[in-house]
């Protein structure tokens, strides 16, 4: 733990978000974000000494304004920020809400912006940061039924390639993790058939586990990886190559 930093994990009350969690901070000290001070307290036990639990909703300006304000407040504004923080609210187009292209839309990219940008600054001065942003395979193959969550994916990495640019003659590395198939929360809803549908295209032939995921993003934010910025690295299992 020599070179332990302070990492901001969004959304790490449970899946991706929560392996993520648990996976740097065998390194740093680790702050895991919920919506819910229930959520909160869940990753306060889970990285007991190694990080804590924060409440913050990335789609509510207030809300990231109060919880990175209480981290500058106890000196804990990240080097480390894991972007994982995400939903979904599928239909097609044609039947498709505003609010469900707005939440969608709001929460997966807005909150990139609103919570990217105040954690800027400490990364400046130190001449050094690292910044992982959770896209989705579906960015690059499209799907039918997801195009806000599409939408949303395919700006994260563009995103990403273009704040690279900005920074990266400061030290900070931003680059994307683009997961496959995941069992989580998120996946748990489909029937037997759509999951064994679906295996049938990935040519590992099972579902990735979150720590699949949280390897890479461990990767991406070590020291070793300084001279990639701009990427997207897939976990997919081989469904989607480019
Ligand atoms: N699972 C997959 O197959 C898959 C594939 C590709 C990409 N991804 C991406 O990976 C990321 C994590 O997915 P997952 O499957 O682990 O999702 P999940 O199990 O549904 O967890 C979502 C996380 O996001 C948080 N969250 C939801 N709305 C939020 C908001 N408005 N503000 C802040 N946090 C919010 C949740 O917090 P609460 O617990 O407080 O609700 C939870 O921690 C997402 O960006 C997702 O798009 C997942």
């Amino acid at each position: 733990m020599s070179d332990a930093k302070v990492a901001l994990v969004t959304g790490a009350s449970r899946g991706i978000g929560a392996a993520i969690a648990r996976r740097l901070s065998e390194d740093h000290f680790v702050v895991g974000t919920a919506t819910t001070a229930d959520g909160a307290a869940v990753i306060d036990a889970a990285l007991s000494g190694s990080g804590r639990g924060l409440v913050m909703r990335v789609d509510d300006d207030q809300s990231v304004d109060e919880a990175l304000g209480a981290l500058g407040a106890d000196e804990q504004l990240p080097a480390i920020l894991v972007n994982n923080a995400g939903v979904t609210a599928d239909n097609l187009l044609m039947r498709m809400k505003s609010e469900e292209w707005n939440s969608v839309i709001e929460t997966n990219l807005g909150g990139l912006f609103r919570v990217v940008k105040p954690c800027l600054r400490s990364m400046m001065r130190a001449r050094w940061g690292r910044i992982v942003n959770i896209s989705s395979v579906v960015a690059r193959m499209g799907n039918p039924g997801q195009g806000n969550y599409v939408t949303s994916k395919a700006g994260i990495e563009g995103f990403t390639r273009s704040l690279a640019l900005e920074v990266a003659s400061r030290g900070i590395t931003v680059n994307a993790v683009a997961p496959g198939f995941i069992a989580t929360d998120m996946t748990s809803e489909l029937t037997e058939g759509q999951v064994a549908q679906m295996l049938e295209r990935v040519p590992v032939g099972t579902m990735g586990a979150p720590e699949d995921v949280a390897e890479a993003v461990a990767f991406l934010v070590s020291d070793g990886a300084g001279y990639i910025t701009g990427e997207t690295l897939s976990v997919n299992g081989g469904l989607h190559m480019h």
